[in-house]
């Protein structure tokens, strides 16, 4: 039987290149979602639970929230507390962190129930508070906190009734996406290619011990 995948979020640069390089695998079987292509804005739950419904009977060995802003058309992300913005971090919490706890509600019950199988989110570096030395950038960073929390509540809560899954936040790296290109400057770690090919490995190596940790891309821990 092959294995199943669901990548939320396919239509972006990280996910389009997590469903293309799960999909070369002739094991895994991939489904993928977007808002783009399909209308699952993460800020909708009723076309969340929608989408769920709809694969009601699925058993997933992965599923992927591979979606996220750092900033929009209107807004830049914050050098300093003069350009905070209530309406801009409003924005960035919905998508980062509202978004994603509400794809954990209803697509964590489609994990497999009686075999290892992985829940990750896409968080970022940033989101450290230890690792926080140049401040800046306060929306992004606390919803990507904020999301760690949740997905560490969530590994606790679904430890119950998934006794074999894992769930993760993994830090991508620098890679050159539509969301980082305005602001890496050039210091790209990887293209999305290479960034899903080391994610899925991350992924492929993650170990019961793991479940409700935040990692980076080569699989080292990240600090909260
Ligand atoms: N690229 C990097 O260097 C980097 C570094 C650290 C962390 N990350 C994280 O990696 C994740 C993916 O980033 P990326 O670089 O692949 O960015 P991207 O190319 O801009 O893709 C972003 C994706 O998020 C989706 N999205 C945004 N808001 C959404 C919403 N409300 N509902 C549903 N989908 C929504 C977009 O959907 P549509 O296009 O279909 O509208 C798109 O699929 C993000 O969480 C980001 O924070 C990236």
């Amino acid at each position: 039987m092959k294995k199943s995948a669901l990548i939320i979020g396919d239509s972006g640069g990280l996910g389009a290149a997590l469903g293309l390089s799960v999909g070369s695998r002739p094991e895994w079987h991939v489904d993928g979602l977007s808002r783009s292509r399909d209308g699952l804005d993460l800020c909708d739950e009723t076309a969340l639970a929608e989408a769920a419904d709809a694969r009601a009977g699925v058993e997933y060995d992965l599923i992927f929230i591979a979606t996220g802003i750092l900033g929009t058309a209107a807004f830049d992300p914050e050098k300093s507390f003069k350009q905070l913005s209530a309406s801009a971090m409003r924005d960035v919490f919905a998508a980062n962190t509202i978004g994603p706890a509400l794809a954990i509600k209803h697509f964590a019950p489609l994990l497999a129930r009686d075999r290892r199988s992985v829940f990750t989110a896409l968080s970022a570096r940033v989101g450290s508070i230890g690792d926080n030395r140049l401040g800046g950038w306060m929306s992004y960073r606390a919803s990507k906190s904020a999301l760690n929390q949740i997905m560490h509540c969530a590994a606790i809560e679904f430890a119950r009734s998934r006794k074999h899954a894992i769930f993760a936040c993994l830090h991508p790296g620098t890679v050159e996406t539509s969301l980082s290109q305005k602001y890496a400057r050039g210091r790209f770690t990887a293209s999305p290619m290479d960034a899903a090919q080391s994610l899925l490995t991350v992924c492929e190596n993650l170990s019961p011990c793991d479940n409700g940790g935040f990692f980076d891309y080569t699989g080292a821990p990240i600090p909260w």
